[in-house]
């Protein structure tokens, strides 16, 4: 189409007034949001605001969002916050300077974080670490860094924004099939004031590398010029027999209020072999001091034959494991076959059914077992019918969570790719359960932290990512 040259004109002239404008403010260094970026934020972020052009934004792009993450700051990420020492003019001009870079990128739009507007509360879901293969285990050390395990081997560090990788790792970690790396605990002994961190893995036979079994090992926590290892790495179990499969490993590792340590191990696919005999470690809840040793009082001491770490048996594939934090009970849920992934309240020396009690049946659809009770047998506090996938397991404690969160479950669901949420009530009945973060990949492990923080781990995407419960407005 052609214009007319008179509408051209004016055109051409606020095309090139803007150049003008633009060039002249860019290099007035007064412009009170320059002056103070280059004073307080360019260090970190670079010169003219580069770190944010063409940025994926982790904690939104709006102008509200820079101001609330300037004035609070975000300590986990490595972000100073700014509130006590800078006030709102300063803050907003740093705002306005920031988005104008930014904006000089034609991409950008201004983008809200990642909220999800559950039945009674607004949540952010803040992704905090990116990049991983597939993070599968996290926990806390006792200075607030988080440790996350990727399944290909990895561990790692993270705290205020620097991802340190941990050395000292052992060297017989087969990562195949549904085998690596995969919890971390860590642990501090109260007498010595040692810590110690926990890994459990997929351990390959020292003989025969078709064969592999979940192992437990433990270092001490070592950090120096920054630099974290596991040192004096010892072997404290191995779920004896190797097996040829590579699935069901189980290998969540949680601390009681007893001071023992609990581990979960699957039955590798030998249902009829482990869960329903004493006399092998597959299939069962291992209950031992943190040096490896065997309590006194663990259940089956008496009973010839029976492997003395054996807290609890007739386990499938147990993949969450927590401490309740009122109670001190341990809490699992275990993945079934099609159907009846369940949870259960572990108590001493208790069979929890499989195979020979079950709500699921065989992938193919036929059935294992008709029956879902048989005296002696444990029922579950609950089970999914369809299975969920369920992997990694907390439970909402303290923080900025309002008292209809309080004591709620957590449960990651590796099949449907979302976070279940399911609230109790007085007698640990399930009354209500529901999505959350949904479509956001298969959800892998859940951890909270002391003051309320949670920590969700998703495979596929690669991320970690930390819920917070927003205000009503
Ligand atoms: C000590 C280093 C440091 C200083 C100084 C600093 N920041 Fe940051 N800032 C960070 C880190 C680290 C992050 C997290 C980045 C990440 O994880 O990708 C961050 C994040 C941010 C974010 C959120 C980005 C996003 O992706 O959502 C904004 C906005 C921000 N900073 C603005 C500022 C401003 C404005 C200043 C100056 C007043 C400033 N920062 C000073 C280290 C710093």
């Amino acid at each position: 189409m052609r214009y007319p040259a008179v509408l051209l004109i004016p055109i051409a002239v606020v095309g090139i007034s803007f150049f003008i404008g633009s060039d002249t403010q860019s290099d007035q260094t007064e412009e009170p949001g320059a002056v103070l970026y280059a004073e307080f934020c360019q260090d970190c972020h670079g010169t003219n605001g580069r770190d944010f052009v063409g940025r994926t934004w982790k904690l939104g792009s709006r102008k509200k969002d820079l101001l609330r993450v300037m004035e609070e700051g975000y300590p986990l990420l490595g972000m100073p916050g700014y509130g006590a020492t800078m006030g709102p003019e300063e803050l907003d001009s740093l705002a306005e300077y920031v988005l104008q870079q930014a904006q000089k990128e034609k991409r950008f739009y201004p983008t809200a974080p990642r909220t999800e507007e559950t039945s009674d509360l607004t949540i952010r879901a803040d992704v905090i670490m990116d990049g991983l293969e597939t993070p599968w285990g996290m926990d806390l050390t006792d200075q607030g860094g988080l440790l996350v395990t990727e399944r290909e081997g990895r561990l790692w560090h993270f705290q205020e924004g620097v991802q340190r990788v941990v050395k000292g790792l052992p060297d017989d970690i087969i990562v195949k099939g549904q085998g690596g790396l995969m919890d971390v605990a860590f642990w501090t002994d109260n007498k010595t004031l040692e810590s110690w961190v926990y890994l459990s893995y997929s351990k390959l036979h020292p003989d025969n590398d078709r064969l592999s079994a979940t192992g437990l090992i433990r270092g001490r926590w070592e950090v120096a010029d920054s630099t974290f290892r596991l040192a004096d790495v010892e072997t404290l179990f191995i779920a004896t027999p190797y097996e040829k499969t590579h699935h069901h490993y189980g290998s969540r590792i949680a601390f009681g209020p007893d001071g023992m340590l609990y581990l979960t191990c699957g039955e590798r696919g030998h249902r009829d072999t482990h869960p329903q005999s004493l006399e092998s470690r597959p299939g069962k809840v291992h209950r031992l001091h943190p040096d490896g040793t065997i309590p006194a009082d663990n259940p089956f001491l008496n009973i010839p034959g029976a492997e003395p770490s054996i807290w609890t048996w007739g386990h499938r594939n147990p993949q969450g494991m927590f401490v309740h934090p009122t109670t001190g009970e341990i809490w699992t849920h275990e993945h079934g076959p099609k159907g009846g992934d369940e949870i259960n309240i572990l108590r001493k020396g208790a069979n929890y059914g499989w195979p020979s009690i079950t709500f699921g049946r065989n992938y193919s659809g036929t059935i294992i077992t008709r029956d879902t009770a048989m005296t002696g047998m444990e029922q579950p506090l609950y089970y999914w019918l369809p299975s969920i996938g369920a992997c990694g397991l907390d439970i909402i404690d303290g923080g900025q969570w309002p008292k209809a969160w309080q004591g709620n479950l957590l449960a990651g669901s590796l099949s449907f790719e979302y976070l279940e949420r399911l609230v109790l009530d007085q007698d640990q009945k399930v009354i209500h359960r529901e999505n959350l973060l949904e479509d956001i990949g298969r959800v892998r492990d859940i951890c909270t932290g002391p003051n309320g923080d949670v920590f969700v781990a998703i495979e596929g995407a690669g991320t970690v990512v930390r819920l917070i419960p927003l205000p009503k407005l």
